[in-house]
């Protein structure tokens, strides 16, 4: 065996801030991403159109797009509408390529069961925030009758007899509720899930699947009741907005003195974020479908706060709040209880001057005056933002490397914060990589 290296092109983009400059005015929030990638899978189980409406242009949603038309479908997306028809998806595969993009691939799982009966695919990939086991996923389809074999890093599932019944999840695990949603939908009988997720997204998916006729009651609560449909019907939906976007902006906005409308928004879906930025000393003001964030001199720490499933405190907002409490008055403790490996930014943010010990799943946040612009690596979706945050804030220049993270559930993230006056800017820039081919003679 033997291999020969070659030199390729490739466009390399950073986030470069001035930071130090007040936040103001008003931006719209984003459709979610973490909504429309479940309804994106079930697009598979109508056999006809989806109109989706609200469809964010991201990396995630992209690579939801490829795997429909990899399975036979087709997808037109323009100015934020998505236009699917799965009328002819007979394909029982996903590349490896595909299912290691994302870690939402895993939901094409229960939709392909439905639909096809059969599929074969690799573990789904995703940001390195943990482990991220899929045991839970496989455990239900085996108890509604799949059959999974896995080999050599493999997945081989069939359904050949669906079998209802009751699923009863040891955590109300987001993509588990989803899947399980996704492979009753269209069957024979009565499944229900019992310690379901209760995020704003499963009632999301339920709306979607029951526009396109399914029988589905409970999404938002621990117990969801799915009827099996025998068929489901061409649908147009419009996708919530992004909640996790949305607390993101309102962070930016009180770690810079901000004053900044958010459009919209679901402000209840954030309650829990937007209560915090009240103690915090920021002034909160929510209509209908906008919050207003106005930031005050100096923040004040929190005491603890705990990451939980919804209603709880979002583990995708662990890394902006820790950020905002970086630069409040007095020591604040922020745990961890949902994924293992979410602390990868506090090395980046330490570069920044930020003074954070971490014990264990607890980061111990001691507030400083304010951060220094440094050049950082973003080293997952939600520490990237946070990072970008921290840049504003800070006096001098920052540069946040590796943004493809943030672009995966970050729209246009910097025109955004552009057009609220920050002083920032992605630059993209060519650059020459070695790249190794391995000869197998
Ligand atoms: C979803 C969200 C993600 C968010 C997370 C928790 C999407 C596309 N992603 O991810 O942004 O951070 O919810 O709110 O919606 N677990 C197992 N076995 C399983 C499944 C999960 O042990 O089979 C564990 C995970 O390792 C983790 C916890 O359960 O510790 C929560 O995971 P889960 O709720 O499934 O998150 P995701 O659906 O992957």
């Amino acid at each position: 065996m033997s291999g020969i290296i070659c030199l390729e092109v490739c466009m390399v983009s950073t986030i470069e801030i001035c930071g130090g400059k007040r936040l103001g005015g008003e931006t719209a929030v984003q459709g979610s991403k973490n909504a429309v990638l479940p309804v994106l899978a079930a697009t598979l189980l109508n056999q006809s159109e989806s109109i989706i409406h609200n469809c964010p242009d991201l990396a995630d949603v992209r690579t939801s797009f490829r795997i429909i038309e990899e399975l036979g479908g087709r997808v037109y997306y323009s100015g934020h509408t998505a236009i699917v028809n799965t009328e002819n998806v007979n394909v029982t595969k996903i590349p490896d390529s595909l299912m290691s993009s994302a870690r939402s691939s895993v939901l094409f799982l229960g939709a392909m069961l439905s639909r096809l009966r059969y599929a074969e695919v690799t573990r789904p990939g995703g940001c390195a925030i943990g482990l991220r086991p899929i045991d839970l996923h496989i455990k239900a389809f085996r108890e509604l009758g799949a059959e999974i074999d896995e080999t050599g890093g493999k997945l081989y599932c069939s359904l050949e007899n669906f079998k209802p019944g009751i699923i009863d999840l040891p955590f109300p695990s987001v993509g588990a509720t989803e899947n399980i949603m996704l492979i009753s939908a269209v069957s024979r009988g009565e499944t229900v899930i019992t310690n379901a997720a209760c995020e704003p997204e499963i009632i999301c998916l339920q709306e979607f699947l029951n526009e396109m006729g399914a029988d589905i009651r409970g999404a938002g609560s621990e117990k969801i009741y799915i009827s099996g449909v025998e068929k489901l019907r061409k649908v147009e939906y419009t996708i919530i907005s992004d909640r996790i976007f949305a607390a993101t902006c309102a962070a930016a906005a009180a770690c810079c003195g901000g004053d900044v409308l958010l459009k919209n928004t679901e402000p209840s879906h954030m309650r829990l974020m937007l209560s915090m930025l009240r103690d915090a000393g920021c002034r909160v003001s929510c209509n209908d479908d906008s919050v207003r964030i106005r930031a005050c001199d100096r923040l004040r720490g929190l005491g603890k706060i705990i990451t939980a499933p919804y209603p709880g405190f979002p583990t995708d907002m662990q890394p902006q709040i820790a950020v905002v409490l970086g630069i409040s008055e007095g020591t604040s403790t922020v745990t961890e209880s949902i994924f293992e490996n979410r602390f990868k930014y506090v090395g980046e943010l330490a570069r920044m001057g930020a003074n954070f010990k971490v014990e264990s799943n607890i980061a111990i946040i001691g507030g400083i005056e304010n951060y220094t612009g440094a050049r950082v690596n973003a080293p997952d979706l939600r520490a990237g933002a946070a990072l970008v945050i921290a840049g504003l804030a800070a006096e001098g220049i920052t540069v946040v490397d590796d943004i493809y993270y943030i672009e995966r559930g970050y729209e246009e993230f910097e025109k955004k914060l552009a057009s609220l006056g920050a002083v920032i800017e992605k630059v993209s820039t060519e650059k020459e990589i070695q790249k190794f081919t391995l000869k197998v003679s």
